[in-house]
């Protein structure tokens, strides 16, 4: 939501910043900006829409200087138009930030109250108002940063370059991200170490409520309004290798591609090599857990969704699963004892870091299962399940959702047998399929002709819908999301048996119906939904396996064949070709799969 990144340097900073953009704008593309100091003066750039219109700009009017920040934007507060672009200015100081700073009105209506004039809708621009006023009145801007933090509501993170000030940045953050990067008389920051990948590893983070004093030689950060703290260097795992596309049209294609590596480098970080086993991390590991809660939003909710039949039927735990958004503002009711995981592949979705916070306060302890160990929901749980499928920059997620899948389910056949609910020798039958999967998924992929041939017809649909029953019911919801996120055709997921409660009356002849349908023990209940479409003319769009396919495909039906598998890995292997199909559908239409419209990797704000 919104990218933000700073350096000091002793070079042109301008096409440093915006390569460190470029990998920033999975977080938001609607404008993008740089401000750069030049003999302590200070120059600005902003376009509208993407970052290619900011290169553009910055071609016809290259910007001087060793010294900027610059910002990649999903608008909040004001639509995407230049003026509402950051870096926003005010006398002396320039600011780029990312999040909502809550109290802004009241903060507008004070400084107005004073002639301020403002010059955009954004939130933003009080920050760097605030701090010119306390510059201009003599204070140093170190000063001004510690008498400003604790009057700002929100959750944010920003960095400010000021006039006059060449060897100088600030930065701050409360709940939203933010890394700073140690280079070799050089000093930079950023929404992640991504961004600062091919620049430095050696990687501070701030923690929430830090602010830091940037300069050539080092960092320095502060809490409050000015107390100093210590923050441990780290040497990032992220290198600059994995930041690219590589040969794929598209981040999503690559990452999609990507899945059989993420899934068998997840599966080996889990599973103890010796025994095979998963080990129990805490606080799942204490005795006699009465209930585990699962907070997500998006398709990680979707995982979850997935994990409470893994935990409810494997394991015999009661288990929840809540959207992030909704649970914390509610007052559930959670025994004393309980857990609750927070699933998020970024590690920074600010609802799930909320609802982790609220489960907290409810008495629960917290597991995060995250794609980015740094992360703050990672740093704010008492445990840790780590993903390993690698950086994920398409919006779409894709490859995470397989390692969340695969995490999950590992998982919760090692609760089976430590709750004494699952035998060693279907456990290790389960291990056995999980292990299997990257070999399966592999051969899914080597049909992408037959998903590009179905796409053909469902990019021209106005509405699909995904149905699904038992555990194929949340990769039908995902692949509606997938669908509509990326093509915005209008797409459903239903509860197959849900069907005849409603939805049935959308079905007619230019209606395409994507059913999953492995052969499980749902299977005849699915099949019974499939031939109730047929009845009503709808297109079948039919995942199933081989004996599915000769008990239920007919000609006149699209018929995806998918190897075999256990039932209970099967949503793993299922998740791919509807993210194939979505994919496909999204390069017919000629929409962005990596970037589409209004939507943000990375969604720090509530
Ligand atoms: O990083 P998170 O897993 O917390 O993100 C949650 C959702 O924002 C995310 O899954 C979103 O729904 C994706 N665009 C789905 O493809």
């Amino acid at each position: 939501m919104c990218g933000i990144v700073g350096a000091l340097t002793d070079r042109p900073v301008a096409p440093l910043m915006l390569d460190a953009l470029r990998r920033l704008e999975y977080r938001g593309y609607d404008s993008a900006g740089l401000a750069t100091l030049a003999d302590g003066v200070l120059h600005r750039r902003r376009a509208a829409g993407k970052l290619a219109g900011l290169e553009a700009v910055l071609a016809a009017e290259p910007l001087p200087g060793t010294s900027g920040i610059g910002h990649t934007r999903w608008a909040t507060h004001g639509p995407p138009t230049v003026a509402n672009a950051h870096p926003h200015v005010a006398g002396r100081v320039a600011v780029v930030h990312n999040g909502i700073i809550e109290n802004h009105a009241a903060l507008k209506a004070e400084l107005k109250a004073e002639g301020v004039v403002f010059t955009s809708d954004t939130d933003t621009e009080v920050v760097a108002h605030l701090l010119d006023r306390a510059i201009r009145h003599g204070q140093t801007p170190q000063e001004a940063m510690a008498a400003l933090m604790p009057r700002l509501a929100g959750a944010f993170a920003f960095v400010v370059l000021v006039a006059g000030e060449d060897d100088l940045l600030l930065a701050a953050r409360r709940a939203s991200p933010l890394a700073i990067g140690l280079g070799d008389g050089e000093a930079f920051v950023g929404s992640d170490a991504v961004a600062l990948a091919p620049l430095t590893r050696r990687i501070v983070y701030l923690e929430d409520g830090d602010w830091a004093v940037l300069r050539r030689g080092g960092v320095r950060v502060f809490r409050d309004a000015g107390v100093p703290v210590e923050r441990p260097e780290q040497i990032s795992t992220v290198t600059s290798a994995m930041v690219g596309k590589g040969n794929y049209r598209h981040f999503m294609e690559k990452e999609i591609h990507e899945q059989p590596e993420a899934i068998a480098h997840t599966l080996h970080a889990v599973l103890d090599p010796g025994t095979g086993r998963a080990t129990i991390p805490p606080p799942l590991d204490a005795p006699g857990i009465p209930k585990i809660t699962i907070v997500a939003a998006g398709t990680s909710y979707y995982a979850g969704l997935t994990a409470r039949y893994w935990l409810e039927s494997l394991a015999g735990i009661a288990t929840e699963v809540e959207l992030a958004s909704e649970f914390r503002d509610r007052d559930a009711v959670l025994p004393p004892g309980g857990v609750a995981i927070a699933i998020s592949q970024s590690g920074e979705s600010l609802d799930t870091l909320m609802a982790l916070r609220r489960a907290k306060e409810l008495g629960q302890k917290v597991l995060a299962l995250v794609n980015v160990p740094e992360s703050t929901i990672a740093r704010e749980s008492d445990g840790v399940l780590l993903t390993r499928a690698g950086p994920e920059f398409g919006v779409a997620s894709t490859k995470a959702t397989t390692a969340q899948l695969t995490a999950l389910c590992a998982l919760a056949i090692a609760l089976g047998r430590a709750h004494g609910r699952l035998s060693e020798e279907r456990a290790t039958a389960l291990r056995e399929a999980l292990v299997g999967l990257p070999g399966r998924v592999g051969e899914v992929l080597q049909h992408e002709a037959h998903f590009m041939r179905i796409a053909h017809d469902l990019a021209r649909a106005r509405d699909v819908l995904y149905l699904g029953r038992g555990l194929s019911y949340p990769i039908a919801l995902e692949g509606a999301l997938k669908l509509k996120e990326i093509t915005y055709i209008h797409a459903e997921g239903y509860a197959a048996g849900e069907m005849k409660h409603g939805p049935i009356a959308l079905i007619d002849e230019t209606m395409p119906v994507v059913i999953l349908a492995p052969t499980d023990g749902w299977f005849e209940k699915t099949a019974s939904n499939v031939s109730e479409v047929r009845a009503r003319g709808g297109k079948v769009i039919l995942l199933t396996d081989a004996a599915g396919a000769a008990r239920l495909g007919e000609p006149g039906d699209h018929v995806i064949v998918l190897p075999t598998v256990d039932p209970m890995v099967a949503p793993i292997l299922y998740a791919v070709p509807v993210q194939l199909l979505a994919y496909y559908a999204a390069v017919e239409k000629g929409t962005d799969a990596d970037q589409p419209r209004n939507l943000a990797k990375s969604v720090t704000v509530e």
